[in-house]
């Protein structure tokens, strides 16, 4: 086949496919050529709008590093994280909801033991947090694995400090016999999602803001139990109604109790599904 019109192109790049194709491949490069050739046709895309989208998403390759991530600031900040979620975790009564995981988890975090300090050296106002992990069902799971993530109160993730290398303002706990896990930290502040590179730029041409509400990450896992990849938002936050990433959701807007004073303190509960 060859002389391919604006239509019959798409049909021709779907035959390419072979009988080799993993099944479910076929199916979502399927999809995907289909809605792309559609999008083209719709819009009606120029050769320089095509070139400038390609450069777009090279200039956003060339920003990712072990620690800079600018295809998930990308995805986060379309909302198409929060829709995979959305398919993947759909909300159940009496569960945990979750909500995306954002550029900044690490692996191998420090270890917390309960009552430890998450943010040993911030500055700002301290906040005591006290969890507790259960099964759907209410009974207290004791040894959940629980990391948790968060920026300091001017707005930075620790790979975001100095040379990127200390790991500051995360911890990976452990739940207590009755379930609960418990430490200190600074309360979380409102920020926006780094907005130096391409997906900020982005971000401008649209006319939205970068800002975040001021939230904690979570990660609970616990054996026989679904995880959940969460945030505690901080009740009263101006951006609740605006995140750029979509993530909010009223089940995970916490009380952390007074503004004034040097010290507050939140409650909350996770409630994991059983396993199937
Ligand atoms: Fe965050």
């Amino acid at each position: 086949m060859r002389n391919f019109t604006e239509q019959s192109i798409t049909d021709a790049a779907l035959g390419r496919i072979t009988s080799e194709c993993d099944p479910r491949l076929r199916e979502v490069m399927t999809s995907f050529i289909r809605h792309l050739h559609e999008f083209v046709r719709e819009t009606r895309i120029t050769p320089e709008e095509w070139f400038k989208g390609i450069a777009f998403l090279t200039e956003c390759g060339t920003f990712c590093d072990d620690k800079r991530q600018e295809f998930i600031l990308l995805s986060d900040t379309l909302g198409v994280s929060m829709l995979v979620d959305a398919i993947a975790n759909p909300s159940a009564p009496g569960v945990t909801e979750s909500t995306v995981l954002g550029p900044f988890f690490r692996e191998n975090p420090p270890i917390i033991a309960n009552g430890g300090d998450l943010a040993p050296g911030i500055a700002g106002k301290r906040v005591d947090i006290d969890c507790r992990v259960t099964s759907e069902d209410g009974a207290p799971i004791a040894g959940a694995q629980i990391d948790c993530w968060q920026s300091s109160p001017d707005g930075f993730y620790d790979s975001q400090m100095g040379d990127g290398s200390a790991h500051n303002l995360r911890g990976r706990l452990t739940s207590a016999k009755d379930g609960r896990f418990w430490f200190n930290t600074t309360l979380p502040a409102a920020y926006p999602v780094p907005h130096d590179g391409p997906v900020g730029a982005l971000l401008r041409a649209m006319g939205r803001h970068p800002m975040r509400p001021g939230h904690l990450h979570f990660w609970v896992q616990a054996p026989g139990h679904r995880q959940v990849i969460t945030h505690l938002f901080v009740k009263g936050d101006p951006y609740l109604e605006s995140d750029a990433v979509f993530g909010v959701k009223d089940s995970l807007v916490a009380d952390f109790g007074s503004q004034d004073g040097p010290r507050t303190k939140v409650h909350y509960d996770f409630r994991l599904k059983k396993a199937a």
